[in-house]
């Protein structure tokens, strides 16, 4: 996590570092803070552990030589040392002359800082970050010149980063990568490094993302050492910035403006792939070999996507199927003519590109599901379908985990096709299916705008949540639990229905919320009745007399013969804004809920 910027231009540097340190904020948003090149040859340095709005404004009024247009900038999100501002980035040397910004993890900061200071480095804060400005500095005394000094330094790191590091004295600024995601960029507005795209898109024409042990000057032309040898850059891609996909638009929220665009998401994506999926050409084009099993890896919501994924595959084409948490996948056995679908919509997910390093694939073959082109894991992968979900800002998941869905279903029906495990014309009536799914998506966002927010208050007080499923339905209702935990700060866990009488019942009382997916298997009544008889405020997602309305039409439906194929897709919205709404009413931040970050990178 975290997010690091940095700019050689003309114009001054500081408003462009926050404008892109607001964008670049879901990455980690315990601190703030830049160092920018004096015209005098010094740092301005600011840092605060507000947001980046409180920066803007300490920026607003620096005091001092005026500031040029080379800078750095950093948003963070804490792993080693407190929230502070001394703690906070970007950091710099004994002599105050480099100042470096980080991403990542030095795993040998210790022994580092150690060492360090026994040659008299002073360190002012306790963050691993801190050693490479200082071992930057002991480079630059011997060699004088910073793009060999960051080369000489990153060579003693163990870990992770992404580093951009200023001289103030020279100008000179120079980024490194490994294991961290970094990309440089350019136009005739200057030279630029981020962490993602979306934060500079508006001002580069061309960028590219920076390999493992990668080193850049930012120049105008830039110099590049690839894993030690001088080389030329690699061509650069063009830029796509479309700023009518940022901003609120009106809505109070990203996250709320997220759930909204849903419909619009899944009709775009069904349109898209509709007509290259049952002729099995969606499959051809990823170029992956015959398999014979299906294993999804991921974390939190994009788990629980890939699970929907993994089940759509057993439901219908009868492949076995198997789901792998990425932070605990690298031990586990991939069978022989495995088909590893590794989802993440970052891309940039440190567990999934641990597991994706640890695991033995031999000869089986891995699928990025991504929505980012440009991320290690669609760079790492044997072949990569973009979920095409477009920005999601807020830190919660919600269009990305449809997307998801829908994309991974989509590469299911085309894969079964394609290897005759199922006939062209059972998929075209899948993918008519498919297409009522952006009308389920926006009657549930109707129906969910009228029937939750007349049961906040009652559920306000709430202190823990159980959510229900069966069958397909378990999912849907890990994923509920996942956003009201996440959002609320209260606690919420999911379990199969039936699994309730085995313990779970006992956290029932009067007026515990018990939030029930109902995706068609008759035995939940009983499990309701249970929690009933207990005082339990059942909330009903789905079936006869569902909380919510109009989902009682498209719920509960599973096709004929029993087949449930993607589970109940439209009951994600009510979850979502359950928990949105609830999180609203006890005054959370539902953009950024404390402790997270939308790109985690860091195990
Ligand atoms: C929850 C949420 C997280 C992410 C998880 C994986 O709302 O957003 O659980 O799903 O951190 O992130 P990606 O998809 O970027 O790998």
């Amino acid at each position: 996590m975290c997010g690091i910027v940095a700019c050689r231009m003309d114009e001054s540097a500081g408003p462009f570092l926050i404008d892109a340190l607001k964008l670049l904020e879901y990455r980690g948003y315990d601190s703030a803070g830049v160092a920018i090149r004096t015209v005098d040859g010094t740092t301005a340095s600011s840092r605060t552990t507000q947001r980046v709005e409180t920066l803007e404004r300490q920026l607003d009024g620096w005091v001092g030589p005026a500031l040029s247009g080379t800078g750095i900038g950093h948003t963070r999100w804490a792993t080693h040392g407190a929230v502070t501002e001394t703690n906070a980035h970007p950091h710099t040397d004994c002599l105050d002359r480099v100042s470096i910004v980080h991403n990542g993890i030095i795993e040998n900061a210790d022994a580092l800082r150690l060492r360090l200071q026994t040659t008299g480095h002073v360190f002012a804060s306790e963050v691993d970050s801190e050693v490479v400005s200082h071992l930057i500095e002991d480079e630059l005394i011997v060699t004088g010149d910073l793009r060999t000094a960051v080369t000489s330094a990153t060579a003693q790191l163990d870990g992770s980063w992404a580093i951009v590091a200023l001289d103030a004295q020279t100008g000179r600024m120079v980024a490194a990568a490994h294991r961290s995601p970094l990309l440089v960029a350019r136009s005739g507005r200057g030279v630029f490094a981020a962490s993602d795209i979306n934060a500079i898109a508006e001002w580069v024409d061309e960028f590219q993302a920076m390999s493992d042990g990668d080193v850049v000057e930012l120049a105008d032309e830039f110099s590049w050492t690839r894993s030690g040898a001088h080389s030329a850059p690699p061509s650069f891609v063009a830029s796509t910035w479309s700023g009518a996909t940022h901003g609120l638009a009106g809505h109070a929220d990203y996250m709320g403006k997220e759930i909204e665009e849903q419909p619009e998401t899944a009709a775009r994506i069904i349109d898209r792939l509709a007509p290259s999926i049952a002729d099995g050409s969606l499959w051809a084009s990823l170029s992956v070999p015959a398999f014979e099993r299906v294993a999804v890896l991921g974390c939190g919501t994009s788990l629980n996507a890939g699970r929907v994924i993994a089940s759509a595959f057993g439901a219908l084409g009868d492949v076995p199927n198997s789901s792998l948490i990425a932070s605990e996948a690298s031990t586990a056995i991939v069978e022989p003519r495995t088909l590893v679908i590794a989802l993440s919509q970052s891309g940039e997910t440190a567990d999934v590109l641990r597991a994706i390093d640890d695991l033995d694939l031999g000869t089986s073959s891995l699928v990025a599901l991504t929505n980012s082109d440009h991320s290690t894991l669609a760079r790492r992968a044997d072949s990569m379908l973009n979920c095409h979900a477009g920005p999601e800002i807020g830190v919660a998941a919600t269009k990305t985990f449809v997307a998801q869905v829908i994309t991974g279903v989509a590469m299911a029906l085309s894969a079964l096709a394609a290897t005759r495990r199922i006939d062209r014309d059972y998929a075209r009536r899948q993918v008519d299916d498919l297409r009522r799914i952006p009308d389920l998506l926006a009657h549930a966002i109707a129906a969910s705008q009228k029937a939750i927010p007349p049961l906040i208050d009652e559920i306000r007080d709430a202190q823990g949540f159980l959510f229900l499923g069966r069958g397909s339905g378990v999912v849907y209702a890990a994923e509920g639990a996942l956003k009201l935990k996440e959002l609320t700060y209260r606690w919420a866990e999911h379990y199969p229905a039936g699994e309730l009488k085995h313990g779970p019942l006992a956290l029932v009382e009067a007026g515990t919320p018990v939030v029930v997916i109902d995706s068609g298997d008759r035995r939940i009544e009983s499990n309701i009745a249970e929690v009933e008889a207990r005082g339990g405020r059942v909330i009903r997602i789905g079936g006869a007399g569902s909380t919510v309305p109009a989902l009682g039409l498209s719920l509960g439906t599973p096709m004929p013969g029993g087949i449930d194929r993607w589970g109940p897709l439209e009951s994600v919205v009510p979850l979502q804004i359950l928990a949105r709404d609830l999180a609203l009413a006890l005054g959370r931040d539902v953009d950024k809920p404390r402790n997270l970050a939308k790109s985690v990178t860091v195990e």
